[in-house]
Formats: C-alpha cells, structure tokens, sequence
C-alpha cells in the first residue's frame, strides 16, 4: 500500500507484549454493552465502519471492492470481540490476534502502522453514531480497551 499521512488523533498504545491492566468494569459494564449495542439490530453499522475507512484511505476501499462484505462483517464482528477478550486476558483471543498480525503483517496484506489510528478513528466514530448512550467516556474506555491488542497487530507488522 502507497504511503498516507498520519491521522490527527493517535490511539495510544502500551509498550509491553502484555495486555495492560484495564479495569474489568471498564470491559464488561462499558465496552461489551457499547459493541452489542452498536450491532444489535443488524450488519449496519459494520457497513457504515467500512465506509468511513475507505473514505478515509480509498486504497484500502479498493482493496474491499472484491470482498464479500457480508462475510468480512461477520470476520470483524469476531475480530472486535477479541480485541475486547484480550483485553480481560483471554487467551484463545490472543492467539485469533496473533493470527490476524500476521495476516495484516508485511508478508500478508502489508497494512502498515500508520493504518491503525485510521481504523480505530473509523471504528470510535461509527461506535458514536450507533450507540444511543455512548459518551466521551464510553469512548475512552473503548479506546483503552481496544489499544493492547491494537499495539499487538502493530508489533507483528
Ligand atoms: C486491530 C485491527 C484489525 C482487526 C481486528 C482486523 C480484522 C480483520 C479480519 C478478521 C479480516 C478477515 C481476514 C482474516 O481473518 O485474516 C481482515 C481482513 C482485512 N483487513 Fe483487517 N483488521 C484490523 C485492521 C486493519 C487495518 C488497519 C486495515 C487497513 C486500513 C485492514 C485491512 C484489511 C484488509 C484489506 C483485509 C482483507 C480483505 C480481503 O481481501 O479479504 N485491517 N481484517
């Protein structure tokens, strides 16, 4: 993929390989309810997620144009909630991601670092429009949540 810019708003990650110490209340009260919210009437709002990312980087749209998106929506369901599960230390998660790096990773589909803040930017403002009480807050905590396994895929570039 051709070089882009960095994206204004950066996710922060951790420098350890393991999941930093998230508050599990933070998981299971904020993030788990927010993401179930976010798809419980349909596949819409992965639909408008991949349409907000390939507005943002149109030769990652290219890349989606020959993908069944109604299977890759059930694929990212599932990714999203590994990155949630590895958050709270779930092991089978961990090994899902590891996984997925290497499949993003240079010798596979070579999406490069400064892809993901535009993927999480992408994620956090569809998670906004689709989740009726999702807050600021809601969103720190999706943020804090998602950044480990985040920082996983990165490190696996
Ligand atoms: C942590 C973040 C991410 C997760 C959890 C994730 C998850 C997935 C999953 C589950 C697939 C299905 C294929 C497979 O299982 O290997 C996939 C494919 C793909 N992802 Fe990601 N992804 C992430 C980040 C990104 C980013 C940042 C980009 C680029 C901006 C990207 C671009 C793609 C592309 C182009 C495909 C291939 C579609 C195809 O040709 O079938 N992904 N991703």
């Amino acid at each position: 993929m051709s070089q882009i810019e960095p994206a204004k708003q950066t996710t922060k990650v951790f420098k350890s390989d393991q999941p930093a110490l998230i508050d599990p209340a933070l998981i299971e009260d904020v993030v788990r309810p927010s993401f179930n919210r976010c798809c419980a009437d349909s596949s819409e709002f992965f639909d408008d997620f991949y349409f907000r990312l390939g507005n943002r980087l149109p030769d990652v749209g290219a890349l989606f144009a020959q993908v069944d998106m109604e299977k890759q929506n059930e694929l990212i369901r599932e990714g999203i909630a590994d990155l949630i599960a590895y958050a709270s230390g779930d092991s089978n998660a961990e090994a899902e991601l590891r996984r997925l790096a290497k499949s993003h990773s240079r010798s596979g589909l070579g999406v490069a670092p400064e892809y993901y803040p535009h993927w999480i930017d992408s994620l956090m403002k569809t998670m906004r429009e689709y989740d009726p009480d999702a807050t600021d807050d809601t969103e720190v905590a999706w943020r804090r949540v998602l950044a480990s396994g985040i920082e996983l895929m990165i490190a696996g570039y």
